[in-house]
């Protein structure tokens, strides 16, 4: 007999979030606002273990996707997504205890040649086509606004509403938040088995009556049945896309905003000026190369002589969780009662907020709004078994 659902005395919905970085804790915090018990299980033995202490803060709404014309429904989610962080930030810093270095500056991107002029004017063109606020710069306008910028920049773009926080600390202060809120989290506990009917029981023993995955790059749980036979999720493996970053130390005459060039982002922070970054699709491991370091110095170099001498502080690599076509996988997998929340990509710190949102609005109140729609995390698999019928027809 399948087991009944597990309500606790005050009759809130159990869930269980797999997986302790920024979409985990975004989730969990929103469905524990929406009136859920909520339980975070963290494969590390504190929080940052994972990719979002290796990301770079950045939230461009409008740099990583007005170019995308294919990509409508993620320029959607990453409009979406920039309009909630303000308030998402505040929501953070108030029940966290403290800032998050929310930066309302915009982010410049800079063309260096002809070549680059024409990408950066049709990157103008595709922001005003979306109605993203985008402004010419002058050369007196970034000898001005971003004297830092020395290094031959021929033409430059202001996007206004692509703002950046601090990753690491967000990821604190979100576990601080939801400590306060009454989750609890589960430290140093992979979960690599959930025994599922109408309810899942967790390795420790502990019932939830749902999970939402958001394990990153990271190994999906194995799924069974209450007699042991295996239950299918239905979703693909992450594509894994290792990035190295280099952190150098703030210098006088450093940069103020985040900056974008083609082949290299730099994004100062209080305590450090993080220039990023390699993207390397199928690449798994976290070794940082010195080849790799010196190439990312160089091209900031190039932009903000400045930053030809900072003293190098640190370097990492993360693994940003990539799928075929970009998108993230946000919903209910083929096992009623699992959600995903996977697939960020380049942009979970970015998308944390929508995910949160749309991942709530489906497990705590069954609604699939139609933002969410296009990220159907079975979609793959739907794909494939299109192409395999097509195929048998022929
Ligand atoms: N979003 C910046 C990166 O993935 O490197």
């Amino acid at each position: 007999m399948p087991a009944q659902p597990v309500m606790r005395n005050n009759g809130s919905l159990r869930i269980a979030v797999v997986g302790g970085g920024i979409i985990g804790l975004s989730a969990a915090l929103e469905m524990r606002a929406r009136g859920a018990d909520v339980a975070v299980y963290e494969s590390g033995i504190q929080l940052g273990a994972g990719v979002t202490v290796r990301a770079a803060g950045m939230l461009g709404s409008a740099f990583d996707w007005a170019l995308e014309a294919d990509q409508r429904s993620l320029a959607a989610l990453a409009r979406h997504a920039g309009m909630l962080w303000p308030d998402f930030a505040a929501r953070i810093e108030r029940m966290g205890g403290g800032g998050v270095e929310f930066s309302k500056e915009g982010a410049i991107v800079v063309a260096r040649s002809d070549a680059e002029i024409g990408w950066l004017e049709t990157l103008a063109a595709a922001c005003q086509a979306r109605d993203l606020p985008v402004r010419r710069m002058s050369a007196a306008d970034l000898k001005r606004d971003e004297p830092a910028l020395t290094g031959g920049a021929k033409a430059a773009l202001m996007l206004p509403e692509d703002r950046q926080v601090d990753a690491q600390i967000v990821l604190q202060r979100l576990g601080a938040a939801l400590s306060r809120a009454g989750v609890g989290f589960k430290y140093g506990r992979k979960v690599e088995r959930i025994v599922g009917g109408q309810v899942f029981q967790m390795p420790d023993g502990e019932r939830f009556d749902r999970v939402v995955l958001a394990t990153g790059s990271g190994p999906l749980p194995a799924f069974f049945g209450p007699r042991g036979a295996p239950l299918e999720h239905g979703l693909i493996e992450m594509i894994p896309v290792k990035g190295q970053m280099l952190a150098l130390a703030p210098v006088g005459g450093g940069p103020q905003h985040v900056i974008h060039a083609r082949d290299v982002y730099i994004a100062p922070k209080s305590r450090w000026v993080l220039v990023g970054a390699t993207s390397e699709r199928g690449r798994a491991d976290t070794e940082v190369e010195p080849a790799s370091v010196a190439a990312l110095r160089t091209r900031a170099a190039a932009l903000v002589p400045a930053l030809a001498d900072a003293p190098e502080v640190t370097a990492w690599a993360g693994v940003r969780p990539g799928t075929p076509d970009d998108a993230p996988m946000i919903g209910q997998t083929a096992i009623p009662g699992v959600f995903a929340a996977l697939g960020h990509y380049r942009n979970g710190v970015l998308f944390a907020p929508a995910t949160a949102e749309l991942v709530a609005d489906q497990v705590i109140d069954g609604k699939v709004s139609p933002l969410a729609g296009a990220f159907d995390p079975l979609r793959f698999d739907k794909q494939a078994e299109a192409a395999h019928s097509a195929l048998q027809r022929d």
